[in-house]
């Protein structure tokens, strides 16, 4: 236990001191600036002080997997969790067993011995819960995507505004070190002027999870119907297209795309294939896909660049030069062999094109844990506990992590305006009273 408190939090913190120092031209804050109110420096003033009394509302798995979490920050102690669903409320209980339980929230924010609140519910109750949550006087983290609506989403920005409770939505990729290493690699120039974005995440799983019985189908697979969820684009793309946004600078202005039910025809009303395209007022566009009854491609995030690519969900870069290396290498290694001699075209741009070519460099040197592609529930050591320490962090000195807020929003809104150009069928203009003040367009 001991162990595991020093990994998450040294483990941060000193990668938060190495960071500043590694590509030398790019700041550290200019690339992450959400991490100075995390700071190794800033957690020592705290360490005397008391600990972030933190409730879990909704203890399904990503409550339950959060709660895991908490165990391991030494400046955050559980108090109470609540859930509507009693088998959820009574594992988490089995996990924190001097917590209070509530069954309703709203009693559960009247707890004058509660700082902050981690709302882990189905997608529609993160404005609700949210909205009610600050009007308490409560610190909140909220799980991603923002909200179930564009209006929601906007009221949840504008309450933030006028707040001065701290307000973290878990779009852990803003803490995740290969991320923010590959961020300040690109600032410093590494794969050149960014020409484009390609992510796709593809599952071969059916989303669903067993029901012990008929009544409870909606509650537990709240994923597969709209009034609760937004599908594949709010469960996977906002993480997603977030990085895009973090990586350019910008939003994008206009967005259309295709959707459907291709494979599981079970009765669920979301979409298990989405394929949308964002395109930036300077030409560049993400081409944004996600399949659930194939998982040949897995997740990948590449960061297209004139110099070279960056995949930041593998945590690797190509070099373009490499490959022309590799390309020119093939070609000799054919020669000595005597292949060259039965390929008719062959020349020195042999195949030069080819993806295998590229080789790979770590973005960050040593192990790291990527999503297989198959849980709900999240990966390991993917930011997640390091967003949640630094919330608790921010539950004590009362300090705003700076563009999480903004991050979450215009990733939330993008994917669900994706959602209604493809329902729709049109293209979409990103509407001028969703614009607030972050990034340009
Ligand atoms: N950041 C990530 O990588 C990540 C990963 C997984 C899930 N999530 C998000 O976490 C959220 C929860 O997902 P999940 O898979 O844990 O869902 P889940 O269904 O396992 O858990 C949701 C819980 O909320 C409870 N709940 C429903 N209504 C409630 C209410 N009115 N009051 C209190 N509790 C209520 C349910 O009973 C259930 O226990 C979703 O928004 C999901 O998108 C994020």
């Amino acid at each position: 236990m001991k162990e595991e408190t020093q990994g998450v939090d040294l483990g941060l913190r000193k990668f938060i001191k190495e960071l500043g120092f590694i590509t030398g031209g790019t700041s550290l804050l200019a690339t992450a600036p959400w991490l100075s109110s995390c700071t190794p420096e800033k957690l020592e003033e705290i360490k005397s002080e008391k600990k972030a009394r933190v409730a879990v509302i909704g203890t399904g798995s990503r409550g339950q997997y959060h709660i895991h979490n908490l165990k391991n920050i030494p400046h955050a102690e559980l108090v109470a969790l609540c859930d509507i669903y009693q088998p959820n409320l009574e594992t988490a209980l089995a996990l924190c067993p001097g917590a209070k339980t509530y069954t309703d929230y709203r009693r559960l924010l009247e707890d004058k011995d509660i700082d902050g609140v981690i709302i882990t519910t189905p997608l529609h109750l993160h404005a609700p819960i949210t909205l009610d949550a600050l009007s308490a006087g409560k610190h909140v983290f909220c799980e991603k995507a923002m909200a179930r609506t564009i209006e929601e989403c906007r009221a949840v920005y504008d309450a933030y505004t006028k707040t001065d409770k701290v307000l973290y939505f878990c779009m852990q990729r803003m803490y995740d070190e290969k991320y923010i290493k590959a961020m300040q690699l690109i600032g410093a120039g590494l794969i050149g002027d960014i020409v484009g974005m390609r992510c796709h995440w593809f599952r071969n799983a059916d989303w669903r999870r067993p029901v012990p019985s008929p009544e409870l189908e909606r509650h537990i697979n709240w994923r597969l119907y709209k009034e609760y969820s937004g599908g594949l684009m709010t469960e996977l793309g906002t993480h997603q297209i977030e990085v895009c946004n973090w990586a350019t600078h910008m939003i994008p202005t206009t967005i259309c795309g295709q959707g459907g039910i291709v494979h599981w025809k079970d009765g669920r009303e979301v979409y298990d294939s989405v394929n949308v395209s964002y395109r930036y007022s300077d030409g560049r566009i993400i081409t944004y896909e996600s399949l659930i009854s194939n998982k040949f491609n897995g997740m990948e995030e590449q960061i297209l660049g004139s110099k070279g690519t960056i995949d930041l969900a593998k945590g690797v870069y190509y070099l373009e030069e490499d490959n022309m290396i590799s390309g020119m290498r093939q070609l000799l290694d054919q020669v000595k062999t005597g292949v060259f001699a039965a390929i008719p075209t062959a020349g020195p741009s042999w195949k030069p094109e080819l993806k295998s070519a590229y080789v790979p460099h770590p973005v960050v040197e040593g192990g790291f844990s990527v999503v297989g592609g198959e849980s709900m529930i999240g990966a390991a050591q993917d930011g997640s506990d390091a967003i949640l320490s630094a919330f608790c962090q921010s539950c004590i000195t009362g300090e705003k992590a700076k563009d999480v807020v903004e991050e979450a929003y215009y990733s939330t809104v993008l994917c669900l305006l994706g959602n209604t150009a493809m329902e729709e069928n049109r293209v979409i203009t990103f509407p001028e009273e969703y614009k607030i003040p972050y990034m340009k367009f």
